[in-house]
Order: C-alpha cells, then structure tokens, then sequence
C-alpha cells in the first residue's frame, strides 16, 4: 500500500492512462490527470471516479504546447511522480503526418522533462512499445534484443523517446525514468465502464472485432494466412489492459519509493505467449458466443510476422505478471463494445 503520493498522469481520459488512473486510487495514490481529448472523452473521468469511489484533479492540457506545460506544473509543483501516456499512436497517421507526431510526442517529452527538473520531480514512466523490437531474430524477445530501425514515425518516435530519457538521466541522475515497452494492449475494465475507443474505422485488431461483433463494420479483415506460422496470420502477444495498467503501479512505485536499479530502465510488458490472428478471432467467438465475419485478405504493409515477449526481467525485477487470461481479455472487450454503444446512443 503506498501513501497519499500525488502522481500526474498525462492522457489519463485515454484508454491505457483512465485503467491505470484507477489502480492507481484504488492503490491510495492522488491522481492529477492532464488531457486534452484529442483522442478521449470527457465521460470517461466520471466513470473513472465511479470505478474507483474517488475523485482526482483534472486539467485540460495540450502537452505539445510548451507554455501549457508549464502552466500545469506551476500549478501543482507538488507532485510526485509522472506517468506520460499523452502521445499520437496510429501508425498510419504517422506516416502521412510525421511532423504531428514528432512534435507531439517528442515535443511534449521534452517539456515535461525540463518542468520536471525545474520544479525538482524525479519519477518518470514512459509509454514505449514492442514495437522497438521490430521482428526479433530471437523468440520470445526479451529486453537486451537490439532496437531495429523503425518502420514508420511513431514507431520512430518511440525509439527517440527512450533515448531522450536515457540522455537526459545521464546528465542529470537525479531524476529516473522507467519505459514500459507494452505488447499489444487489449480488453477493458471488468466493470465494463471503460475501455478501448478508436473513433473512425479501428486500425487495431480488436476493436474491429468487437465493432464486427456488434454490426458496426461488415466483416474483419485477417491481413494474410500465408506467413510463416501454424496457421498462417501473424502472431502478437495480446496483454490485458488491467494488467498492464497495474504494471504502472507497479512501475512508480519502485521509482518513488527509490528502489529502481539504474537510472534509466525499460521492461517488456506482455504475457509471454503469443496467439495469432485466427486464434484471436476463434477465441472471442467462444467465450462471446457471438459470430464474427471475416475474410482473408492481403498482408498489411509494415507488419512483422510473429513476436511475442519474455516477460522474466518484468517478473523478477517488478515482481509483477500478467493475471488474466485472453479469454478474459477478449469477453471484456465484449462487454464494454455493449456498454459503450449504449452510451454513445444516449
Ligand atoms: C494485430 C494483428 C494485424 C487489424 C500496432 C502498433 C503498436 C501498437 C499497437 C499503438 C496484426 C492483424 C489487424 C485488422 C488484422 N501501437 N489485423 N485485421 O500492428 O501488432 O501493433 O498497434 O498504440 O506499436 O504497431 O496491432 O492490432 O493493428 O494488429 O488482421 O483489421 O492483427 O495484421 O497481425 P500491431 P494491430
């Protein structure tokens, strides 16, 4: 049980940042959520406070704007420790738009980092991503695997990032980050309260599932079953959104309570096993009892084939794992595809 610490979490209305604003009242830390909803909505912080039976502070913040950064921490100099979800995440986009990404998500890294140091904040968890790995010429992939070159700017943007922290913790010790480099988030809250919530067309998995699942979208498009595993379609390894939000937990608690390693650490946030796109689908459809259409179609520019995390470092060093089950993952994504629709309905 930690005490009454007060953490700031950046993109606390989005979908991995409202599941760990809760672990983390729920745990007894104070929460200061910044968002500026450009890919969240404003509903999402009561249900926060409705999951949790505690209320938080929120400021409506754009991160990429250095003159709102500092505002914020002028406001409340008094915290403890930062967990940085705010970012751009579609890779698409990233692509098309490669200046929206490096200046949101570098930009708004920097001047966290230079208001942090300022007002004397030493604790910091970054947002990273499996992604770093690009395909791995060893399976499972743990976190002394060489950083491939990135395949698109927000991918790219993830790689600077950690070599900002890792710069930035080498000149100035005080301060110590930790990166979690996550796999591929899925699922929702067991309340069903929050969750995922792309808005246009989903560009990740299971979203488009779920949305097929309900009517929203025709059928799922399975991107190639002609790769180089079991079934063909590609491997990732799928992480419940509630383990990996108290993974975060976890991750500050080590660093406000000083009992992280090194200045600069990064851990793979996944479950260790990896499930390809058919299973995915099948998996859903038995514990849902609800049909998905899908087609095969071509691969998908940029994919790698199959990766999956060894997940011992993250075991042995946070003390933490994953608890839940896809399964479980996957109906609690049902639940909140239900539960959201009704909502936005209203
Ligand atoms: C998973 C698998 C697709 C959609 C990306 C980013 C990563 C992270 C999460 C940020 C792949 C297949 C998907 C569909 C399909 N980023 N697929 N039909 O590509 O592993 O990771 O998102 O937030 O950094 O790279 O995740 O969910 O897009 O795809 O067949 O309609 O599902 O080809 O094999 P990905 P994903």
């Amino acid at each position: 049980m930690s005490d009454s610490k007060k953490i700031l979490v950046t993109g606390g209305a989005g979908y991995i940042g409202s599941h760990t604003a809760v672990e983390l009242l729920e745990t007894g830390y104070s929460v200061l959520v910044a968002d500026n909803f450009s890919n969240s909505e404003p509903f999402i912080l009561d249900r926060i406070r409705s999951i949790s039976g505690k209320d938080f502070v929120f400021e409506q913040v754009d991160l990429s704007k250095q003159e709102e950064v500092k505002a914020l921490f002028d406001k409340h100099p008094d915290v403890d420790g930062v967990i940085h979800f705010a970012a751009s995440k579609a890779v698409g986009e990233s692509v098309e738009n490669p200046l929206l990404y490096y200046r949101n998500n570098l930009g708004s890294l920097v001047y966290m980092l230079e208001s942090m140091l300022e007002k004397g904040i030493h604790s910091f968890v970054f947002s990273s991503s499996c992604t770093v790995y690009g395909q791995p010429d060893k399976l499972p992939v743990d976190e002394q695997a060489p950083i491939q070159k990135a395949e698109s700017p927000y991918g790219n943007t993830k790689q600077i990032c950690e070599e900002i922290l890792s710069d930035t913790v080498n000149a100035s010790p005080e301060l110590k980050a930790i990166a979690l480099r996550y796999f591929n988030p899925i699922g929702a809250h067991d309340s069903g309260l929050i969750g995922e919530l792309p808005r246009g067309i989903p560009a990740n998995l299971v979203p488009f599932v779920t949305q097929t699942a309900i009517g929203l979208r025709e059928e799922l498009k399975v991107f190639g079953d002609d790769y180089n595993t079991p079934d063909g379609s590609c491997i990732r390894d799928y992480i419940h959104v509630v383990d990996l939000a108290k993974a975060h937990v976890v991750a500050v608690d080590r660093l406000v309570n000083g009992n992280n390693k090194k200045g600069f650490e990064w851990f793979n946030l996944g479950t260790g096993n990896g499930a390809s796109v058919l299973e995915i689908v099948k998996t859903f459809q038995e514990v849902t009892g609800e049909k998905v259409n899908y087609s095969v179609a071509p691969r998908r520019a940029g994919d790698i084939e199959q990766i999956w995390a060894d997940t011992q470092f993250a075991n042995d060093e946070l003390g933490w794992k994953t608890e839940r089950s896809l399964g479980e993952a996957l109906s609690s994504a049902w639940k909140w595809e239900q539960n959201v629709r009704t909502e936005l309905k209203k």
